[in-house]
């Protein structure tokens, strides 16, 4: 059996060469980490099952806003831990959407967690792990050339459309999205650029909290030494109606071809 070519690994994901030229995949690990972005430190640690999950649930999303028009880099999932996607290049910043004060946001303006945003805001920061991802201007942005003013717009504006997405898909299971964070890649086809859709949406980079009761259903449970941090993503899971109500990820297991 030939060896895959590891290309990256991150905290919750191994990029490999893809079976075909411009394609990669992605293999989603149990480890969780929480970032350090100036303001909480960094804690690692594995979630059982995580990765499965987190396949799972990024591939239905992204699945979804595709079929709506939001242009992503998803292609199929090879298997349980495994997508494959297209090559794309990243832009070198985290886009958050932000629709309730909560984590970070909270801190920065001494504001109660839970509180609903007048709107929406969308910050920007920069993937620096030297830096801490510090938040930046589009100003910097532009200046130091990590993103021209209309790839900036476009990522704007496809957050937005996200988010809207996102939050209505949510609420119709009875969570509310809080906040998230996307990454953006520039796709090129022939003598075309698109910017996409790329890296993960799961309970790793959303905050998901339940609508009547508040509870968090993701990443913040493991960041601040919660219990049921692996049933808060198999709850987001079982609500989408990818995980089957005994709690195991969706595998439907060895059947007769007729
Ligand atoms: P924050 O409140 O810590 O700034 O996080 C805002 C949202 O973005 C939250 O859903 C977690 C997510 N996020 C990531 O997934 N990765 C990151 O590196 C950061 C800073 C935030």
């Amino acid at each position: 059996m030939a060896r895959r070519r590891q290309l990256f690994e991150g905290r919750a994901k191994v990029i490999f060469e893809g079976p075909e030229p411009g394609t990669l995949v992605a293999h989603f690990k149990d480890d969780a980490c929480s970032e350090s972005n100036g303001i909480t430190e960094r804690k690692t640690g594995t979630i059982i099952g995580k990765g499965v999950i987190n396949n799972r649930i990024s591939e239905y999303l992204m699945t979804k806003l595709s079929e709506v028009g939001v242009p992503t880099h998803f292609v199929r999932s090879l298997n349980m831990r495994e997508q494959l996607v297209r090559a794309v290049e990243i832009i070198p910043l985290k886009v958050v959407v932000r629709n309730v004060v909560a984590g970070s946001f909270a801190e920065r303006f001494g504001l109660a967690e839970g509180e609903a945003l007048p709107r929406s805001i969308v910050e920007l920061y920069y993937k620096s792990d030297q830096l801490k991802d510090p938040l930046v201007l589009e100003e910097h942005v532009t200046a130091f050339g990590w993103a021209s003013p209309f790839e900036i717009e476009e990522m704007m504006s496809l957050s937005l459309r996200i988010n809207d997405f996102l939050s209505g898909l949510f609420m119709g299971i009875g969570i509310r999205l809080i906040d998230f964070k996307i990454e953006f890649g520039r796709l090129y086809e022939s003598d075309q650029m698109r910017i996409v859709l790329a890296d993960e949406i799961s309970p790793d980079n959303c905050r998901l909290w339940d609508a009547k009761t508040d509870e968090k259903l993701d990443l913040d449970r493991f960041r601040r030494d919660m219990d049921k941090i692996a049933e808060g993503y198999q709850e987001v899971a079982r609500r989408l109606g990818i995980l089957p109500e005994n709690g195991e990820p969706d595998n439907p297991g060895p059947r007769l071809v007729k």
